[in-house]
């Protein structure tokens, strides 16, 4: 039974719209999901389908000429329409993290990747001294399976393989164990044993932390490894929804089955384990 307690983010009649010259293009469209803590959701439709902008919305990252609404937007109990940016920027990286899909467009360029862990402690814990920021970063870097973690922390983005870069975004989203991390796509601009490991990786921090993930993958092979529900996107609205066996064993929409369809024995490679060994 779930609680009200249970409930870690509310979305309820989520409207993002931008406005451009050809007219408005209705991103999400009365898009509306419960999110309970330490639960992995996967957010799965076709490109363009708003996943992205959704995870945006959500985030607080959604820039003019976009629009966000929603009858409810709410983290934790805080309404996120109307928190202040003061308190947003507080929240975000502390309490909810996002993974990107292409890890060089989101790490500094100019910045030493320890440096960059090192600084979302001290903005988000006061009291932290920079020696101590950087001990907790090549902890982390550890952590996140980078060996020679000290003198790696001092290497600048350009100087890691992708998988080694989606590893230091993934300590960063970790860093200071959100409620929420919302992965979009964060393994497919690697190669497959690489989006193996890193999985891998994620959710065994996840399962550490408690996190409550947003995934949002084109991978159904991955949904039915990671995934407690599985919420179905077309053209900015949910077409299905439910726990991941009902979705790959019963799927209601017929958009379900196409996508389903399209993937090679997908139940073969679901692991009641839910561990990700034989993913590749
Ligand atoms: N800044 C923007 N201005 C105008 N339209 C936008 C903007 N950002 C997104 N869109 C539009 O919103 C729709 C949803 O985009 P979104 O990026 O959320 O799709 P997606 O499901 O994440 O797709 P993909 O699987 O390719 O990542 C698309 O039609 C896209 O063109
Ligand atoms: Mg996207």
């Amino acid at each position: 039974m779930t609680t009200p307690h249970d409930v870690l983010l509310e979305v309820r009649n989520l409207q993002t719209v931008f406005e451009t010259r050809e007219g408005d293009v209705r991103a999400v469209d009365g898009v509306s999901f419960t999110l309970r803590r330490g639960e992995v959701v996967c957010l799965v439709g076709e490109s363009g389908s708003g996943k992205t902008v959704t995870g945006f919305s959500i985030m607080g990252l959604v820039d003019v000429p976009g629009r966000v609404a929603a009858d409810a937007l709410s983290f934790d109990g805080l309404d996120l329409l109307t928190l202040s940016p003061e308190v947003f920027d507080g929240l975000r990286g502390r309490r909810i993290a996002m993974i990107f899909q292409e890890p060089m467009s989101a790490l500094n360029p100019s910045m030493r990747v320890g440096e960059q862990i090192a600084e979302v402690i001290r903005i988000h814990e006061r009291g932290v001294s920079q020696a101590q920021a950087m001990a907790r970063a090549v902890a982390l870097l550890e952590r996140v399976g980078i060996r020679e973690a000290a003198r790696r922390a001092r290497a600048w983005p350009h100087e890691l393989s992708g998988g080694m870069r989606q590893r230091v975004m993934i300590a960063i989203a970790c860093a200071l164990s959100p409620d929420l991390i919302i992965a979009d796509e964060p393994t497919t601009a690697l190669d497959v044993t690489v989006q193996a490991q890193v999985l891998e990786l994620l959710f065994s921090i996840q399962a550490e932390t408690g996190s409550a993930v947003l995934f949002i993958t084109h991978d159904l092979g991955v949904v039915a490894e990671i995934a407690d529900r599985v919420i179905v996107m077309r053209q900015g609205r949910i077409v299905e929804e439910g726990p991941v066996e009902q979705i790959f064993a019963a799927p209601q929409a017929d958009y379900t089955r196409a996508l389903l369809a399209a993937v090679p024995n997908v139940d073969a490679r679901r692991d009641p384990q839910r561990r990700l060994v034989g993913y590749s």
